[in-house]
C-alpha cells in the first residue's frame, strides 16, 4: 500500500479528532470526525480557518492558549478542553497537542490529538460527590452519636434522683395525708386528683427514663455497628433471648398485649447475645409503630428449626409494604417515617449477616409484613 493511502486511512479510521494547524492559528487539515463536529461538508473545508471561525471567541481563546503554551515551549502536552460533540452537546475532550517543527527546529505549527472524556468525568465527579456524601453522613453519624451518648449523663442522674424519692416519697405522701386526717393543714393544699396522680409519678418517670435509655441504646447500636468484628461472638440461646427482649423492651400502655410468642421450639445460633436483642427491638419497634398507626394487628414471633438452618419469624399483621418499599427496607438511610433514620433494618442486616445468617421480608400492603432470619444450625464441638 502507498504510503500516502495508509495516512488516509488512518486518518479515516482511528477513533480520535485529528487536526493540524500553523503557528498563527489557521487550520491546514483534519480527519473527518472533526469535520462532523465542526459541521463542515468535508475534511477539505477546514483549510483556511481558525478557531474563532471554528469555536467561536470563547472557546477558540481557551484553544489558542493551550496552543501557546506548546508553541513557546516546544513541549508536546495535554489538556482538558471543553467544547461539543457531533449532536452538539457539551462534553470534555482530553487533546494532545504537539508542536510540528522545520528543518531549522522552529516551531510552525501543531498537530491535535483528542477523545471525548465526558463519560470519564461525569463518573470521576459522581465519585467525588459520593466522597463527599459519605463524609457528611459520617459526620452526622458522630453527631447523633454523642448526642444520644451525652443524654445518658443526664439520665443517669435523674435515674439517681428518682431512687432517692422512690424511697422516701411514699413516707411524705403518708406523712402529708396524716397531717390532713389530724386537720393539721387545710386538705385542699393538693387537690385529690394531683394527689393521686402523684402516687404513680415515680413509675412513670421510671419507665420514661427506661425507655428513653433503651432508645438511646438502641440508637447507638444503630450507628455503631461495625460488621468487622467477630469478637465475643459464641453460641446463644435464642429462647430465653426472646423472652429477655419482652421483658426489657420498653412497651408502651397496652403494647405487650399485641406479642405472641410461641415459647417452643426454640434454637441456638453462634453469634452475639446483645446485637440479637438490638435487632430484635428494632423489628418490635417498627411493628408497634405501625399498629399503633393504623389501629391494627398482632405480632407473631416463632422458631422453626431446620437441619441446616434454623428460621426465625417476626410477623406483623398491621400496614405491610408495597412492592417498591419491600425492595429497599434494608438500604442505609431508606425510611418512609418523618422521624425515621432508616438505620434500623440496615443495622438488623448487617448483624445477622456477620452471624453468617439472612434476613428477608415477604408482605402483602394492608395485611401483613413477616421478616424471616435464617441462622446456620451450631455443632457442637465433641
Ligand atoms: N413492620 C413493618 N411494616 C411496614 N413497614 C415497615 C415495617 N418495618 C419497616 N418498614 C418500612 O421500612 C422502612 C425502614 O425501616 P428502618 O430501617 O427500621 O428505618 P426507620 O424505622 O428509621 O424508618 C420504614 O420506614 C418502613 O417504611
Ligand atoms: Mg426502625
Amino acid at each position: 500500500m502507498d504510503r500516502h493511502d495508509l495516512i488516509k486511512i488512518l486518518l479515516k479510521e482511528l477513533p480520535w479528532n485529528i487536526y493540524w494547524k500553523t503557528r498563527e492559528g489557521i487550520y491546514e487539515g483534519c480527519n473527518d470526525r472533526v469535520a462532523k463536529i465542526l459541521g463542515l461538508a468535508n475534511a477539505r473545508e477546514i483549510e483556511g480557518k481558525n478557531d474563532v471561525d471554528l469555536l467561536g471567541e470563547e472557546l477558540a481563546s481557551l484553544a489558542r492558549a493551550n496552543d501557546k503554551q506548546v508553541f513557546e515551549t516546544g513541549v508536546e502536552q495535554s489538556f482538558e478542553e471543553f467544547g461539543f460533540d457531533e449532536h452538539g452537546e457539551p462534553c470534555y475532550y482530553l487533546t494532545h497537542k504537539k508542536p510540528l517543527f522545520d528543518v531549522n527546529g522552529t516551531v510552525i505549527g501543531l498537530v491535535g490529538i483528542s477523545i471525548d472524556i465526558s463519560d470519564k468525568k461525569e463518573i470521576e465527579s459522581l465519585k467525588v460527590e459520593k466522597e463527599v456524601i459519605q463524609q457528611k453522613v459520617q459526620t452526622l453519624k458522630v453527631a447523633a452519636g454523642s448526642i444520644a451518648h451525652e443524654l445518658r449523663t443526664p439520665l443517669a442522674s435523674i435515674r439517681f434522683a428518682i431512687a432517692g424519692l422512690k424511697r422516701y416519697f411514699p413516707k411524705l405522701l403518708s406523712g402529708y395525708k396524716k397531717a390532713v386526717e389530724a386537720e393539721l393543714i387545710q386538705s385542699e393544699l393538693i387537690r385529690k386528683e394531683h394527689l393521686a396522680s402523684l402516687e404513680t409519678v415515680v413509675p412513670r418517670v421510671e419507665r420514661e427514663i427506661k425507655y428513653a435509655n433503651e432508645f438511646i441504646n438502641l440508637m447507638l447500636a444503630n450507628i455503631r455497628f461495625e460488621n468487622l468484628t467477630r469478637d465475643n461472638y459464641n453460641t446463644v440461646e435464642l429462647g430465653s433471648l426472646l423472652l429477655e427482649v419482652l421483658e426489657d423492651y420498653p412497651f408502651n400502655d397496652g403494647e405487650i398485649g399485641v406479642v405472641n410468642l410461641a415459647h417452643e421450639p426454640s434454637f441456638r445460633f453462634w453469634g452475639h447475645r446483645s446485637h440479637m436483642k438490638n435487632v430484635l427491638f428494632n423489628l418490635l419497634k417498627n411493628a408497634l409503630f405501625f399498629i399503633k398507626r393504623c389501629d391494627k394487628g398482632q405480632i407473631q414471633i416463632w422458631c422453626e428449626p431446620g437441619e441446616k438452618v434454623n428460621k426465625l419469624y417476626f410477623k406483623d399483621t398491621s400496614q405491610g409494604m408495597e412492592e417498591e418499599t419491600i425492595s429497599k427496607i434494608f438500604e442505609e438511610f431508606y425510611s418512609k417515617r418523618s422521624e425515621g433514620t432508616g438505620l434500623g433494618l440496615t443495622f438488623c442486616q448487617k448483624v445477622i449477616e456477620s452471624f453468617n445468617g439472612t434476613i428477608s421480608v415477604e408482605s402483602v400492603l394492608g395485611e401483613y409484613t413477616c421478616f424471616c432470619i435464617t441462622l446456620p444450625v451450631v455443632t457442637e464441638p465433641h
